[in-house]
């Protein structure tokens, strides 16, 4: 089990942005490049497990996992999600999900007639507690990208949805987060913390997918 502690492990692991249709040529999107979640992919692939990577659009070549699919938008996302979810050991979010959809997609391309416009949003469903909430639930690892008061903002996600561990990094100010090729993250999980340094994202995610493969053990050799 040395070099391989999740061999045989299934896994399920969310990557990448959604985009949100407004009308057949526009969207709603963020800033989510999926450079961690793939690297994650990679990572937890490398300790053993067999990752299927359900991903919305992204720039990036594909990792070798055992599967891929890929998807647009939050809805997509969730069908395939919780149509493998029941079949699956850990749950890894790192998909920014967007939290909004526009209630009703135009069919042909809205045009530019009137002197403003009002978008009306509706709450596309929250996977991770979706998924952290079936009996029985795989062990669930969340994301949470906060521009303050992280560990208050984190460990309340951490109980709020249910999640076996989160990790935490700060957005916004000139160190760390999205469209970086670096990050550090504090890790939470319900009696415990650890503190992962600023570095390079592919060794950020080896050592993250060794922190939930340690913790996965721990929770299964109970
Ligand atoms: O509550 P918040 O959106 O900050 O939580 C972020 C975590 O929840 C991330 O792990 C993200 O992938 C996941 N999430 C999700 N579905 C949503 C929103 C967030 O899976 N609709």
């Amino acid at each position: 089990l040395a070099g391989r502690p999740l061999a045989g492990v299934r896994v399920l692991l969310t990557a990448g942005p959604t985009r949100e249709p407004l009308d057949p040529v526009r969207y709603l999107g963020n800033r989510s490049s999926g450079r961690m979640g793939y690297a994650l992919a990679t990572a937890l692939s490398d300790l053993g497990a067999q990752v299927t990577l359900i991903s919305g659009p992204t720039a990036l070549p594909m990792p070798p996992v055992a599967e891929s699919i890929q998807v647009e938008t939050a809805l997509d996302m969730h069908g395939a999600v919780m149509a493998r979810a029941a079949d699956c050991d850990l749950f890894v979010a790192t998909a920014a999900v967007a939290d909004y959809r526009p209630a009703d997609p135009a069919d042909s391309k809205i045009k530019k007639d009137a002197t403003g416009l009002t978008l009306h949003l509706v709450r596309n469903p929250d996977i991770l507690a979706e998924v952290a909430a079936l009996t029985p639930a795989p062990f669930t690892v969340g994301f949470a990208a906060e521009t303050d008061r992280v560990e208050d903002y984190a460990r309340g996600k951490l109980a709020a949805k249910r999640l076996d561990m989160i990790a935490a990094n700060l957005v916004g100010g000139a160190t760390g987060g999205f469209e970086r090729d670096d990050n550090a993250l504090m890790v939470f999980w319900p009696n415990g913390r650890r503190d992962l340094p600023m570095m390079d994202k592919r060794q950020l995610a080896r050592e993250l997918a060794a922190l939930i493969a340690e913790r996965y053990r721990e929770r299964h050799a109970a």
